[in-house]
């Protein structure tokens, strides 16, 4: 049967060799071996949607590539992806364009935090949260996700402990990367209701706020109640959902004046943007005219992910994998192989050739974890699934 009956072609195979891909052509820099199969950083080896690609040929066919700002136009592609995909009604004045998403958290940081401040993170997390927070002379506070039953939840009661005079930020990942977890408003709420008492400012990433599995719904931060949203910094993009992160380009979006001010004025101190020519028009096109192949794509990834789980299942059975509510990124838990991290990699990647991401490169409670990228088309994910068996087979 084939796994794209469809209209786009999310099974072909391209090679991104020598296109200066971060995934793909650092291998020997970054890891020291050569020829490994990566399945680790976050972008897809599939082409972004042809509405996209047709909307950077007719930039890239104008020929004059001068300063640019993001029209009336892209603002309200934004505006209207944001209201129809996740009924959240933004208002034109709240939105900032932003180099990306982790410019804009680290400008929040310094916004809206002093030197010394303490920002709450929660691990396991994106790395580079607790990394920039640390650059930048602010406090890492973890109040690391708890995991019971197989499923990893915000631990609200600890916040309650681990908040002190000092903390005056919390980075939200939502959907939460990585352990694939979509927060539900129930959540969500007791999160905004504690921060609310207790004067904290929520840094809300939701770059992967698009790619939800059928089923499940992604809450805007700031949609919850209008207190959430005035002590809210939200940042979105496209580039994650479609495929676009070499381009670069983000959305921030704070709905209080006062935060609003504080923040734009770092972006202005730092004169980042103005606009990318090529992110501008690609982002406009994605929200315009990119919902067709976005939902085709959430069901490959979702097929893809069926697949990998009943692989191990069957090959694999101490190796399981967290029930896929968003991102393409399955969280692979290997803790019953009683290996050290180090061991683990050196087999994956000794082994098999095997390129993934450490789970504990994501801080507290990601040992013994690895994060597998699954937006890659079916024969590329066959082979990886068949690696992972060889990887632990051997001695
Ligand atoms: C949670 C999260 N935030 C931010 C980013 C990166 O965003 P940007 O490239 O816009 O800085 C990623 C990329 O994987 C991510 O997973």
């Amino acid at each position: 049967m084939s796994t794209n009956p469809t209209a786009y072609d999310f099974d072909r195979v391209i090679d991104r060799r020598g296109t200066g891909s971060l995934k793909w052509d650092f291998g020997q820099r970054l890891t020291g071996r050569s020829g490994l199969l990566p399945l680790w950083v976050a972008d897809m080896d599939f082409e972004a949607p042809p509405e996209i690609v047709e909307a950077l040929r007719a930039r890239v066919e104008h020929g004059i590539f001068g300063y640019t700002l993001e029209p009336d136009s892209w603002f309200d592609a934004a505006a209207g992806w944001l209201r129809h995909r996740h009924g959240w009604e933004v208002r034109r004045e709240w939105m900032l364009p932003s180099p990306g998403v982790i410019p804009a958290m680290v400008f929040a940081v310094l916004g809206l935090t002093e030197p010394g401040d303490g920002i709450v993170i929660q691990p396991p997390v994106y790395y580079p949260f607790a990394h920039r927070i640390g650059a930048n002379t602010r406090g890492v506070v973890g109040n690391p996700l708890t995991l019971s039953g197989g499923r990893w939840e915000m631990d609200l009661e600890g916040l309650e402990k681990v908040v002190g005079e000092r903390t005056r930020m919390l980075v939200l990942c939502s959907p939460h990367n990585p352990v694939c977890r979509v927060w539900d408003r129930e959540t969500l709420l007791a999160l905004a209701d504690f921060c609310l008492r207790r004067d904290i400012v929520v840094v809300s990433d939701e770059i992967h706020s698009d790619l939800v599995m059928p089923g499940f719904r992604h809450v805007p931060f700031a949609s919850l109640s209008q207190e959430a949203a005035a002590c809210s910094v939200n940042l979105v993009s496209a580039t994650k959902s479609f495929n676009l992160a070499g381009l670069g380009g983000s959305l921030t979006i704070i709905p209080d004046a006062g935060l609003r001010a504080r923040f734009d004025a770092v972006q202005h101190s730092i004169a980042a943007g103005p606009a990318n020519a090529f992110s501008a028009a690609a982002a406009e096109a994605a929200w315009r005219r990119g919902e067709r192949w976005l939902e085709e794509l959430l069901g490959y990834l979702q097929a893809n992910y069926r697949f990998l789980a009943g692989f191990l299942a069957e090959n694999l059975p101490p190796v399981t994998v967290a029930p896929l509510e968003g991102t393409y990124l399955a969280w692979l838990d290997m803790r019953a192989l009683m290996l050290s991290d180090d061991q683990i990699k050196e087999k994956l990647q000794r082994n098999a050739g095997l390129w993934l991401d450490e789970g504990r490169m994501f801080g507290q409670g990601g040992e013994g974890f690895q994060r597998l990228n699954l937006a890659c088309p079916r024969a590329v994910l066959t082979d990886a699934a068949e690696r992972l068996v060889r990887a632990f087979r051997r001695g």
